[in-house]
Parts: C-alpha cells; structure tokens; sequence
C-alpha cells in the first residue's frame, strides 16, 4: 500500500487531497461563471501551470487587468494553498472580469456553469499521455507528502503505478477524469490540446489558443510568447512561483520519461487499463 493513501480522503468514491474539502465540493457546482470566463480543466500533473502560463501571457499581451490574470497566486479553485486562508474560489468570486480558472476537478464536480452549451465561457483542456503523467505525479506527491504529515521515503514506485490505475491518487482516475471532458469535445468552447504536441511545436500550439481566445496579437507577439513558454525559459517562472510551498512544477519537462520508471509488465497492464477504459472513446495518446 502506497504512502499517499494516507494523506487522501474519498468523496463520492472520488481520492482528493486533505486541502480539498467536503464544503468545497457542496458548493462548487453552484459557483457562478460569467461568460468571459477563461478556465483550465485538467488532471493534475498534464501541463496544468504550462497552459495556464501561456494563457496568462497572451491575456496580458492583449491588454487585459492585471488583476484577472494574477492566477498563480490564486491557483486550482477548489484548493485551499498553505498560503492562502481559504480556498481559491473564493478569492475568485471577488476578482474582476475576465477571470482565469484553474480546476483540477472531474466533470461531474465542477462549477455546472463550465460544461453548459449555451454558455459562452472559454474552456482549455490539458492532455497528456497517462505513464508520463503517473511519473509527474510520483515526483510530485514524494514532494507534498511530507507537506501533508507523511513520509516520502516510503513511497514507492511499485505500489504507486498500482494505486495509480486504481484511481487512489489526488482527484482519482486518470481515464475517468480525461473520459469526461473528453465529453465535451464537439463543443467549441472547448479546447483540447495534447502535451506531446505542444512539445513538438509550441508556436503551432500557442496560434491555436490566441485563435481559440479571439485575441488579436500580431505575429512577433506570438512568437515572443511561444519563445518565453519552452520548458527552460518557464522553469524559473514555475519555480518561483512555487517556492513559497516548498515544492516544484517544473521538473523534467519532456515525453518518454515513463520508459525509466515502468518495468514491460507494469506498463502492459497499465496498456491494458486504458484500453479497457478509453478504448472505443477516439482519446488516444502519444507516448514518445
Ligand atoms: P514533469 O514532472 O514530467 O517534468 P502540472 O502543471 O499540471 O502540475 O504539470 C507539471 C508537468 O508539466 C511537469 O512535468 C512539468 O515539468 C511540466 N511542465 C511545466 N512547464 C513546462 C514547459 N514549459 N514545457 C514542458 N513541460 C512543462
């Protein structure tokens, strides 16, 4: 049995970390969204802070307040940071037009307002293949275990790539939670944009969403973001940015990692999880 079993909590069969809680989650499928909302939806550990990065800059870039775009102190909605007294959104509740929201959150347990068709609100969804996503979020749960009262040393690998296809790891099952935004993809107020891709060429990616985002930037602008948005320009912004927790976003950076963590029969069951999962949804990932 992994270590971070014992710093989650279930809710509605749901694993969450300790600084989600059950109050959160009761009002948050009520929580208003306006129109000119712009929100990340991701499983933890996709390319979360990346995307949001780049949202941030081109929403500066285009003229728009400080004050919407000052996420990374507000950070995942549904969280309440060491730093922070409450939990994000009630911070974001008070903020300006247009807000950036960040969630981590399954479908079923976001702001109902975000998945609505009629509404106008911009959605972007991080996607990344799920063994590079698994060795993210073991490097990142060794660095808040102790944050959260237990001991790192004693996770391991082995148990933790068990826990993972079990779904007992923060905000649960990777193919469930990918599966129900995926839900949405016919809408066009949804954007679904793939790690590996952005990897293989960010400027291609950052076109997309200043298309998706109907901001007008001209073509230097847009290469300037893309320029400060690759893994070694980033990582002392990400760094930075999560200094004051003591932990860090920007790790490795690359895709392919998972092949120096899964023995060839961990990753042929985890091959076969998601087959069995996503199989017949048109989801498919890139692993190298
Ligand atoms: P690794 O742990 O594999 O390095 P999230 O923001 O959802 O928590 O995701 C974190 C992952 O995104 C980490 O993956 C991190 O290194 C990666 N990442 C952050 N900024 C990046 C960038 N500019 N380019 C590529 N990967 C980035």
């Amino acid at each position: 049995m992994s270590q971070l079993r014992n710093v989650l909590w279930t809710h509605q069969g749901l694993s969450l970390p300790h600084n989600v809680i059950k109050e959160t989650l009761d009002v948050l499928p009520g929580f208003q969204i306006r129109d000119d909302d712009v929100v990340v939806a991701s499983y933890p550990k996709t390319g979360t802070n990346w995307l949001t990065e780049i949202v941030v800059k081109i929403l500066r870039a285009s003229g728009k307040t400080e004050e919407s775009v000052d996420t990374m102190t507000v950070g995942a909605m549904e969280l309440r940071r060491p730093t922070a007294p409450q939990p994000g959104y009630v911070k974001l509740a008070e903020l300006l037009s247009p807000r950036l929201l960040i969630t981590h959150l399954p479908i079923q347990f976001a702001p109902k307002g975000i998945s609505k068709p009629q509404n106008k609100v911009k959605v972007l969804v991080p996607m990344r293949n799920p063994k590079d996503t698994a060795v993210s979020m073991f490097h990142f749960s060794k660095e808040i275990i102790p944050l959260l009262g237990g001991n790192a040393d004693d996770l391991r690998w082995e148990d933790f790539v068990q826990d993972y296809s079990a779904g007992i790891v923060p905000y649960g099952d990777f193919c469930d939670h990918v599966l129900g935004w995926w839900q949405m993809r016919d809408d066009p107020h949804f954007l679904f944009l793939k790690y590996e891709d952005m990897k293989k060429d960010l400027l291609s990616a950052v076109k997309t969403i200043v298309t998706f985002l109907e901001v007008d930037l001209d073509e230097s602008t847009v290469k300037g973001i893309a320029e400060a948005s690759t893994f070694n320009n980033m990582k002392p912004v990400l760094d930075n940015a999560a200094a004051a927790e003591r932990r860090h976003i920007a790790r490795k950076g690359i895709v392919g990692d998972w092949k120096n963590y899964f023995s060839t029969e961990e990753s042929e069951a985890f091959d076969a999880w998601c087959e069995k999962k996503l199989g017949g949804a048109g989801l498919t990932f890139d692993f190298e």
